[in-house]
């Protein structure tokens, strides 16, 4: 038997690929089962952006190899798109480095900064990818929780009475998921004060901004926030495309540089029409946005009653594509959507894979039709 490297026995293999084994499981043998576990979008892109990808089959330039760059339209495209939505000026030449998913991005910047035994601050609850491909890279995780009470923020008290002497890189994630609490100015300003006090790359991971959100931001925004941050966006929720593959890192060119090391060793081009799609989907207008968001209006108005019948509470001021709901004091995540996966055959993300302050909360997606979250309340009713 050939051994796996040992650095695949610090991970696990990842929850959904297990748990949705089980949940094919159970609609192969006739259930009926509604997924609300996982976020991925099921609406379709803009049409001008699906229409660009067939049109650029045409091109003979679209089938050979792509710049590691990206295509400069496309990189001047972000750059108007980040200057538009978050008042953030960026050079395309050297600021912008498109990505394939900003999944892609955590590992490449993982890659380009962290050596074996240096420290990273990862925030509990929070996105499961930081911490495997913290510790893929021979990285050591450090979590900061984060509290309701505090609105999800980080708590800069508790981070300052740290041992921050090893720690290199802070992964932050405002709009945050999988709670949807907002950022404001003053946090993001306080981040990069952080960044700076302690020499602390923070990495702020923004692919929900768009989603049920009246004011998109940006840590980019904050003055000298580039000599010490960098930015993931990702058209995956902003315009349907997440089995696309687009996203996009931004920061100080010296930064995007080190990136481009990792990740033009890794991967080539990234495919010209989807390049061209994105381009068009950058341009969309407000209408867009305001389109998409009275979809999911209507969607999370109905998982709030679904929420309801469950006896959980939740925030209404939160954002994002899906709704984080607290179940009743002594019930526990893994228990409870177990049971409700066995009884109502409807499937919810338990909070605790989002890590130890996930545990007492529920995730539901917004990724299901209005008939389909009608189905799931009637049954829980
Ligand atoms: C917080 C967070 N970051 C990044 C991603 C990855 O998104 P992408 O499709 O851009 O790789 C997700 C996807 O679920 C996410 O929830």
């Amino acid at each position: 038997m050939i051994e796996a490297a040992n650095r695949l026995q610090t991970v696990e293999e990842y929850y959904f690929s297990k748990k949705l084994r089980e949940v094919n499981l159970l609609i192969a043998s006739g259930k009926p089962v509604i997924n609300l576990g996982i976020g991925s979008p099921d609406m379709q892109p803009p049409k001008k952006v699906l229409s660009a990808i067939s049109a650029s089959f045409e091109n003979p330039i679209a089938h050979k190899y792509q710049s590691y760059q990206g295509l400069p339209e496309l990189r001047d495209a972000i750059s108007r798109f980040y200057k538009a939505h978050f008042s953030v000026n960026l050079s395309p030449s050297t600021e912008i480095l498109p990505l394939m998913g900003s999944k892609e991005g955590i590992m490449h910047i993982s890659m380009a900064y962290l050596n074996e035994g240096d420290e990273v601050l990862i925030p509990n609850p929070g996105y499961p990818t930081y911490q495997s491909v913290t510790k893929l890279v021979g990285a050591k995780g450090v979590l900061y929780e984060l509290d309701e009470g505090n609105n999800w923020m980080p708590d800069f008290r508790a981070l300052e009475k740290l041992d921050l002497s090893k720690v290199k890189l802070m992964w932050v994630n405002y709009p945050h998921m999988p709670t949807g609490a907002k950022p404001s100015k003053i946090v993001f300003e306080e981040l990069v004060a952080f960044g700076k006090r302690h020499n602390i790359l923070i990495v702020n991971d923004n692919p929900y901004s768009f989603i049920l959100n009246d004011s998109p931001k940006s840590i980019l925004s904050v003055e000298g926030a580039k000599d010490v941050c960098l930015e993931l966006n990702s058209l995956s929720k902003t315009f349907n495309m997440a089995g696309w593959r687009v996203g996009m890192v931004m920061g100080a060119s010296a930064h995007i540089n080190n990136i481009l090391k990792v990740k033009s060793n890794m991967d080539s081009g990234m495919f010209y029409g989807i390049q061209k799609g994105a381009i068009e989907a950058l341009k969309c207008s407000n209408m867009w946005f305001a389109t998409l968001n009275n979809v999911y209006q209507e969607r999370r108005n109905l998982v709030w009653q679904l929420a309801d019948a469950l006896n959980c509470t939740y925030d209404k001021d939160a954002s994002g594509l899906f709704v984080w709901a607290k179940l009743p004091a002594y019930l526990k995540s893994e228990e409870f959507i177990d049971l409700v996966l066995k009884e109502n055959h409807i499937f919810i993300t338990p909070g605790t894979i989002f890590g130890t302050k996930g545990e007492g909360y529920i995730r539901f997606s917004l990724c299901a039709s209005t008939e389909v979250l009608e189905e799931a309340i009637a049954r829980v009713k």
